[in-house]
Protein backbone atom coordinates (compact mmCIF):
# COMPACT_ATOMS: atom_id res chain seq x y z
CA UNK A 1 0.00 0.00 0.00
CA UNK A 2 1.12 3.43 -1.27
CA UNK A 3 2.72 5.34 2.75
CA UNK A 4 0.82 8.22 2.00
CA UNK A 5 -2.42 6.38 2.18
CA UNK A 6 -1.81 5.35 5.47
CA UNK A 7 -3.25 7.50 8.25
CA UNK A 8 -1.75 8.15 11.72
CA UNK A 9 -4.06 8.17 14.35
CA UNK A 10 -2.98 11.89 14.69
CA UNK A 11 -3.32 12.84 11.28
CA UNK A 12 -6.90 11.52 10.92
CA UNK A 13 -7.61 13.81 14.06
CA UNK A 14 -5.63 16.70 12.32
CA UNK A 15 -7.37 16.61 9.35
CA UNK A 16 -11.14 16.17 11.08
CA UNK A 17 -10.39 18.91 13.69
CA UNK A 18 -8.61 21.18 11.23
CA UNK A 19 -9.99 23.85 12.41
CA UNK A 20 -9.74 22.86 16.17
CA UNK A 21 -6.52 23.01 18.53
CA UNK A 22 -4.81 19.99 17.47
CA UNK A 23 -4.15 18.43 21.12
CA UNK A 24 -4.44 15.01 20.35
CA UNK A 25 -2.06 12.88 21.45
CA UNK A 26 -1.53 9.65 20.16
CA UNK A 27 -1.87 6.19 22.42
CA UNK A 28 1.65 5.12 21.45
CA UNK A 29 3.02 8.48 23.00
CA UNK A 30 1.62 8.32 26.33
CA UNK A 31 4.84 7.36 28.26
CA UNK A 32 3.66 7.96 32.00
CA UNK A 33 1.01 6.12 34.04
CA UNK A 34 -2.40 7.81 33.88
CA UNK A 35 -0.07 10.84 31.84
CA UNK A 36 1.40 11.68 28.51
CA UNK A 37 4.42 13.59 30.27
CA UNK A 38 2.04 16.86 30.02
CA UNK A 39 -0.64 16.51 32.63
CA UNK A 40 -2.80 14.80 30.11
CA UNK A 41 -5.25 11.94 31.11
CA UNK A 42 -5.67 8.72 28.96
CA UNK A 43 -9.05 8.87 27.42
CA UNK A 44 -11.28 6.05 27.46
CA UNK A 45 -14.40 6.26 25.94
CA UNK A 46 -17.15 3.48 26.85
CA UNK A 47 -19.85 2.97 23.89
CA UNK A 48 -23.18 1.44 25.61
CA UNK A 49 -25.06 -0.11 22.86
CA UNK A 50 -28.09 -1.10 25.41
CA UNK A 51 -31.35 0.76 25.19
CA UNK A 52 -31.16 0.10 28.92
CA UNK A 53 -29.04 2.59 31.24
CA UNK A 54 -29.12 0.93 34.14
CA UNK A 55 -29.05 -2.50 33.51
CA UNK A 56 -26.46 -5.51 32.90
CA UNK A 57 -24.75 -3.92 29.66
CA UNK A 58 -24.32 -0.35 31.48
CA UNK A 59 -24.06 -1.86 34.76
CA UNK A 60 -20.66 -3.60 33.14
CA UNK A 61 -19.78 -0.56 31.48
CA UNK A 62 -19.76 1.43 34.20
CA UNK A 63 -17.72 -1.00 36.16
CA UNK A 64 -15.21 -1.11 33.45
CA UNK A 65 -14.83 2.42 33.18
CA UNK A 66 -14.65 2.76 36.94
CA UNK A 67 -11.55 0.28 36.63
CA UNK A 68 -9.89 2.61 34.28
CA UNK A 69 -10.49 5.80 36.20
CA UNK A 70 -9.05 4.11 39.38
CA UNK A 71 -5.94 3.57 36.85
CA UNK A 72 -5.95 7.13 35.49
CA UNK A 73 -7.70 7.48 32.78
CA UNK A 74 -10.27 10.32 32.02
CA UNK A 75 -13.75 8.25 31.32
CA UNK A 76 -16.70 8.95 29.18
CA UNK A 77 -19.91 6.76 28.41
CA UNK A 78 -21.84 7.00 25.70
CA UNK A 79 -25.31 5.64 25.54
CA UNK A 80 -26.03 4.95 21.83
CA UNK A 81 -30.18 5.07 22.39
CA UNK A 82 -29.26 8.66 23.20
CA UNK A 83 -28.23 9.63 19.37
CA UNK A 84 -30.09 10.00 16.25
CA UNK A 85 -27.57 8.28 13.16
CA UNK A 86 -27.99 6.10 10.65
CA UNK A 87 -25.58 2.71 9.73
CA UNK A 88 -23.34 3.09 7.15
CA UNK A 89 -24.94 4.97 4.06
CA UNK A 90 -22.32 3.43 1.53
CA UNK A 91 -21.50 6.70 0.42
CA UNK A 92 -17.64 5.80 -0.07
CA UNK A 93 -16.19 9.19 0.67
CA UNK A 94 -14.55 7.80 3.14
CA UNK A 95 -12.46 5.63 0.32
CA UNK A 96 -12.26 8.46 -2.13
CA UNK A 97 -8.37 8.97 -3.05
CA UNK A 98 -7.68 12.49 -2.05
CA UNK A 99 -11.20 13.46 -1.06
CA UNK A 100 -10.66 15.52 2.39
CA UNK A 101 -13.23 12.97 3.98
CA UNK A 102 -10.46 10.19 3.19
CA UNK A 103 -10.27 8.15 6.22
CA UNK A 104 -13.03 9.53 7.73
CA UNK A 105 -16.84 9.27 8.04
CA UNK A 106 -18.16 11.77 5.49
CA UNK A 107 -22.31 11.33 6.47
CA UNK A 108 -23.18 14.39 8.81
CA UNK A 109 -25.19 13.02 11.71
CA UNK A 110 -25.45 13.30 15.49
CA UNK A 111 -22.78 10.83 15.42
CA UNK A 112 -20.12 12.82 14.18
CA UNK A 113 -18.82 13.86 16.99
CA UNK A 114 -18.85 10.69 18.67
CA UNK A 115 -16.99 9.24 15.63
CA UNK A 116 -13.96 11.83 16.64
CA UNK A 117 -14.08 11.38 19.94
CA UNK A 118 -14.02 7.34 19.14
CA UNK A 119 -10.89 8.13 17.06
CA UNK A 120 -8.97 10.68 19.72
CA UNK A 121 -9.72 7.73 22.56
CA UNK A 122 -6.50 6.03 23.86
CA UNK A 123 -8.80 3.49 25.02
CA UNK A 124 -12.30 2.10 23.54
CA UNK A 125 -14.77 -0.03 25.49
CA UNK A 126 -17.64 -1.40 23.81
CA UNK A 127 -20.85 -3.17 25.27
CA UNK A 128 -23.97 -4.65 23.76
CA UNK A 129 -26.40 -6.81 24.43
CA UNK A 130 -27.16 -9.64 21.97
CA UNK A 131 -30.50 -9.70 20.00
CA UNK A 132 -31.02 -12.36 18.15
CA UNK A 133 -27.79 -13.93 17.97
CA UNK A 134 -25.67 -11.04 17.10
CA UNK A 135 -24.80 -7.48 18.37
CA UNK A 136 -27.95 -5.45 18.77
CA UNK A 137 -28.59 -3.60 15.53
CA UNK A 138 -27.79 -0.06 16.94
CA UNK A 139 -24.26 -0.92 17.88
CA UNK A 140 -24.17 -2.85 15.00
CA UNK A 141 -25.03 0.13 12.51
CA UNK A 142 -22.33 2.16 15.21
CA UNK A 143 -19.61 0.04 14.10
CA UNK A 144 -20.18 0.13 10.48
CA UNK A 145 -20.07 3.96 10.43
CA UNK A 146 -16.54 3.56 13.01
CA UNK A 147 -14.85 1.27 11.15
CA UNK A 148 -15.58 0.90 7.31
CA UNK A 149 -13.65 4.56 7.17
CA UNK A 150 -10.77 2.64 8.82
CA UNK A 151 -10.96 -0.37 7.41
CA UNK A 152 -8.87 -0.81 4.27
CA UNK A 153 -9.26 -2.63 0.88
CA UNK A 154 -5.92 -2.39 -0.07
CA UNK A 155 -3.22 -4.91 0.48
CA UNK A 156 0.07 -3.42 2.13
CA UNK A 157 2.60 -4.57 -0.44
CA UNK A 158 5.64 -5.21 1.92
CA UNK A 159 3.80 -7.34 4.02
CA UNK A 160 1.31 -8.84 1.31
CA UNK A 161 -1.48 -8.51 4.18
CA UNK A 162 -4.46 -6.42 4.51
CA UNK A 163 -3.10 -2.56 4.83
CA UNK A 164 -4.23 -0.81 8.27
CA UNK A 165 -4.88 2.84 8.44
CA UNK A 166 -4.83 3.39 12.25
CA UNK A 167 -0.75 3.07 12.69
CA UNK A 168 -0.76 1.71 16.21
CA UNK A 169 -3.01 -0.18 18.77
CA UNK A 170 -5.67 0.83 20.35
CA UNK A 171 -6.62 -1.35 23.10
CA UNK A 172 -10.29 -2.32 22.88
CA UNK A 173 -12.46 -4.14 25.39
CA UNK A 174 -15.75 -5.83 23.93
CA UNK A 175 -18.35 -7.00 26.63
CA UNK A 176 -21.34 -8.72 25.58
CA UNK A 177 -24.24 -9.72 27.75
CA UNK A 178 -27.01 -12.58 27.08
CA UNK A 179 -29.53 -14.13 28.31
CA UNK A 180 -28.29 -17.84 26.88
CA UNK A 181 -26.36 -19.93 29.97
CA UNK A 182 -22.82 -20.10 29.78
CA UNK A 183 -22.74 -23.58 28.38
CA UNK A 184 -24.59 -22.54 25.22
CA UNK A 185 -22.71 -19.17 24.58
CA UNK A 186 -19.51 -20.84 22.18
CA UNK A 187 -22.16 -23.10 20.53
CA UNK A 188 -24.77 -21.07 19.96
CA UNK A 189 -22.32 -17.79 18.55
CA UNK A 190 -18.97 -18.87 18.65
CA UNK A 191 -18.69 -17.84 14.65
CA UNK A 192 -20.03 -14.14 15.32
CA UNK A 193 -17.82 -13.22 18.32
CA UNK A 194 -14.99 -14.51 16.34
CA UNK A 195 -15.74 -12.61 13.72
CA UNK A 196 -16.31 -8.92 15.55
CA UNK A 197 -12.82 -9.92 17.08
CA UNK A 198 -11.61 -10.44 13.84
CA UNK A 199 -12.77 -7.20 12.65
CA UNK A 200 -11.83 -5.18 15.21
CA UNK A 201 -8.36 -6.40 15.74
CA UNK A 202 -7.89 -6.06 12.41
CA UNK A 203 -8.68 -2.16 12.60
CA UNK A 204 -7.89 -1.27 15.98
CA UNK A 205 -4.90 -4.34 16.43
CA UNK A 206 -6.37 -5.59 19.55
CA UNK A 207 -9.98 -7.13 21.21
CA UNK A 208 -10.53 -8.12 24.29
CA UNK A 209 -13.81 -9.64 25.35
CA UNK A 210 -15.63 -10.39 28.14
CA UNK A 211 -18.60 -12.34 28.04
CA UNK A 212 -21.13 -12.31 30.76
CA UNK A 213 -24.14 -14.93 29.99
CA UNK A 214 -27.56 -16.14 31.49
CA UNK A 215 -28.75 -12.07 32.74
CA UNK A 216 -31.08 -11.27 34.53
CA UNK A 217 -33.40 -9.83 31.89
CA UNK A 218 -36.57 -8.23 33.69
CA UNK A 219 -36.73 -6.25 36.56
CA UNK A 220 -39.33 -8.04 37.92
CA UNK A 221 -40.24 -11.77 35.99
CA UNK A 222 -43.21 -11.88 38.27
CA UNK A 223 -45.11 -9.86 35.54
CA UNK A 224 -43.75 -10.76 32.57
CA UNK A 225 -44.92 -13.86 30.08
CA UNK A 226 -42.00 -16.08 31.06
CA UNK A 227 -41.59 -19.72 31.86
CA UNK A 228 -39.16 -20.89 29.53
CA UNK A 229 -36.57 -19.53 32.08
CA UNK A 230 -36.72 -19.70 36.37
CA UNK A 231 -36.94 -16.32 38.09
CA UNK A 232 -35.14 -18.66 41.39
CA UNK A 233 -32.13 -19.51 39.07
CA UNK A 234 -31.87 -16.73 37.29
CA UNK A 235 -31.55 -14.58 40.35
CA UNK A 236 -29.01 -17.10 41.59
CA UNK A 237 -27.05 -16.37 39.10
CA UNK A 238 -27.37 -12.87 39.29
CA UNK A 239 -26.65 -13.35 43.11
CA UNK A 240 -23.33 -15.55 42.49
CA UNK A 241 -21.88 -14.73 38.73
CA UNK A 242 -22.84 -11.29 37.95
CA UNK A 243 -20.83 -9.72 40.90
CA UNK A 244 -17.67 -11.76 39.11
CA UNK A 245 -18.60 -10.30 35.96
CA UNK A 246 -18.51 -7.14 37.50
CA UNK A 247 -15.23 -7.48 38.64
CA UNK A 248 -13.85 -8.95 35.65
CA UNK A 249 -15.30 -5.53 33.65
CA UNK A 250 -13.31 -3.44 36.62
CA UNK A 251 -10.22 -5.83 35.74
CA UNK A 252 -10.63 -5.09 31.96
CA UNK A 253 -11.06 -1.13 32.21
CA UNK A 254 -7.71 -1.13 33.96
CA UNK A 255 -5.68 -3.52 32.10
CA UNK A 256 -7.02 -1.85 29.19
CA UNK A 257 -5.58 1.53 30.42
CA UNK A 258 -2.86 -0.29 31.65
CA UNK A 259 -1.75 -1.38 28.04
CA UNK A 260 -1.19 1.92 27.13
CA UNK A 261 1.67 2.73 29.03
CA UNK A 262 3.50 -0.62 27.83
CA UNK A 263 2.98 0.27 24.38
CA UNK A 264 4.71 3.97 25.41
C1 LIG B 1 -34.92 -8.14 21.08
C2 LIG B 1 -34.12 -9.04 22.00
C3 LIG B 1 -33.47 -10.14 21.46
C4 LIG B 1 -32.69 -10.95 22.28
N1 LIG B 1 -32.02 -12.01 21.73
C5 LIG B 1 -31.20 -12.75 22.49
C6 LIG B 1 -30.46 -13.82 21.92
O1 LIG B 1 -30.54 -14.12 20.74
N2 LIG B 1 -29.63 -14.53 22.73
C7 LIG B 1 -29.50 -14.24 24.06
O2 LIG B 1 -28.72 -14.91 24.74
N3 LIG B 1 -30.17 -13.20 24.63
C8 LIG B 1 -31.02 -12.45 23.87
N4 LIG B 1 -31.69 -11.40 24.43
C9 LIG B 1 -31.48 -11.08 25.87
C10 LIG B 1 -30.48 -9.95 26.09
O3 LIG B 1 -29.33 -10.14 25.32
C11 LIG B 1 -30.03 -9.90 27.54
O4 LIG B 1 -31.14 -9.81 28.40
C12 LIG B 1 -29.09 -8.74 27.79
O5 LIG B 1 -28.34 -8.92 28.95
C13 LIG B 1 -29.84 -7.42 27.87
O6 LIG B 1 -28.94 -6.37 28.11
P1 LIG B 1 -29.36 -5.09 28.97
O7 LIG B 1 -29.79 -5.62 30.32
O8 LIG B 1 -28.16 -4.27 29.03
O9 LIG B 1 -30.48 -4.45 28.23
C14 LIG B 1 -32.53 -10.62 23.65
C15 LIG B 1 -33.21 -9.50 24.18
C16 LIG B 1 -34.00 -8.72 23.36
C17 LIG B 1 -34.71 -7.50 23.94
Amino acid sequence: MDEKKIISRREAIKVSFAGLAATFVGAGLLTGCGSDGRGRKPRVIAINGSPRKDMNTATLIDQALKGAREAGAEVERVDLYDIKFKGCVSCLNCKLKKARTYGLCAYRDDLRPILQRCREADVIIFGSPIYYGNVNGTMRSFLERLMFPLDSYAIDKQTGERARYLDGTVPVGFIYTMNCPEQMRERAMGPMFRSIEGYVSRIFGSCETLYSTNTYQYKDYSLYDVNMMREEDKRAWRDSQFPKDKQLAFDMGSRLVGQIVIQG
